[in-house]
């Protein structure tokens, strides 16, 4: 079985709303909504699990009363974490996907599930345009080779059996589920994502969103 896990218990709010950036509506559907649908509708995934926060358990439960949905926790790793174990016993690949995210597609999807076939663990990410500098104090002390960059994205898939693990052995926090597996020694590989495929943190990606999907304000 192939199960999507949707992170949706995150407390970002960055644009003056009073409701986190993953429930703020646009032409009526919330950020959430477009991310849930994609993975819902992808004949390769077999359920779809949301994790929320638990002020929105409720709310969510009732707008998602087909799927599964997960109370998360403080971290993005607890979130996840949370998801994975709710997991039935069938599951073989798990892909876990930032709700923050709404314009994932189902090549990327299906790009990530076909990788697993013999990876343990893909992440998706893209070419970086600018020149990225290393700093310290007010100073660059590195300036790595852009061609061997590469900005990371989700969905992140995972065998699931190696990202349990992962999540058992690692302490400490992460920004995301690839850094747990690198821990156990494991080289992931990554498939190329989209530049669509960005993250809404601030408001101009908020409006860089609304402008895709037809929307002036
Ligand atoms: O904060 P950031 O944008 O990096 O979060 C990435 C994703 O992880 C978001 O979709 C957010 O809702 C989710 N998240 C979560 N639980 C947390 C923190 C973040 O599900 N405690």
């Amino acid at each position: 079985m192939t199960i999507g896990i949707i992170l949706a218990a995150g407390s970002g709010i960055r644009f003056g709303t009073d409701i986190p950036k993953q429930f703020v509506k646009i032409n009526n559907r919330r950020i959430l909504d477009f991310s849930v649908h994609t993975f819902d509708s992808n004949p390769l995934i077999d359920e779809v699990i949301i994790v929320v926060n638990r002020n929105w358990g409720n709310i969510i439960s009732k707008e998602y009363s087909n799927f599964k949905i997960v109370s998360g926790g403080e971290t993005r790793k607890d979130s996840s974490f949370a998801g994975l174990i709710t997991c039935n016993s069938g599951t073989n690949k798990v892909l876990i996907h930032d709700s923050a995210r709404p314009f994932v597609d189902h090549s990327i999807i299906e790009n990530c599930i076909k990788a697993l076939d013999n990876n343990s663990a893909v992440t998706t990410a893209i070419p970086v345009n600018d020149t990225i500098i290393q700093i310290q104090d007010d100073n660059i002390i590195e300036m790595p080779n852009r061609s061997i960059l590469r900005a990371e994205q989700t969905p992140q898939g995972f065998d699931y059996q190696t990202i349990m693990k992962a999540h058992k052995q690692f302490r400490g926090d992460a920004t995301d589920d690839i850094r747990l597996v690198m821990e156990l020694g494991i080289t992931p590989k990554f498939i190329t994502g989209s530049p669509k495929n960005f993250k809404i943190t601030t408001l101009e990606d908020l409006n860089r969103a609304k402008l895709i999907l037809g929307k002036k304000n």
